[in-house]
């Protein structure tokens, strides 16, 4: 089910904080591309929001560990992916898959 996140998009290189059906999500701006993810980092919890965007990548504010904007992939083989959630943008609204 798509569901209508935001009414615009995010400005290039930053984040915003979502709730959508229950869920702490982000939406991030990265060279260009819309991203999504849940807003909580798989490591010890905090927000990903906290931390800051490189090269495709959110990198946690507490210790680091980055994970990627498209796949979720973590940087470390112990840490679990991040949960990544489909995005699109029509009409300037931005919607989510959730
Ligand atoms: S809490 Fe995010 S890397 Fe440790």
């Amino acid at each position: 089910m798509w569901v209508k996140a935001l009414d615009s998009a995010p400005k290039e290189g930053t984040m915003v904080e979502v709730e959508l059906e229950g869920k702490d999500l982000f939406i991030a701006m990265n060279n260009g591309c819309l991203y999504c993810g849940e807003n909580r980092c798989p490591h010890e919890g905090i927000k990903l929001t906290l931390g800051c965007l490189k090269d495709g990548r959110i990198r946690c504010s507490l210790h680091g560990f980055s994970f990627d904007l498209a796949t979720g992939e973590s940087s470390q083989t112990d840490i679990e992916n991040m949960p990544i959630y489909p995005i699109k943008q029509e009409n300037n609204k931005i919607y989510i898959e959730v």
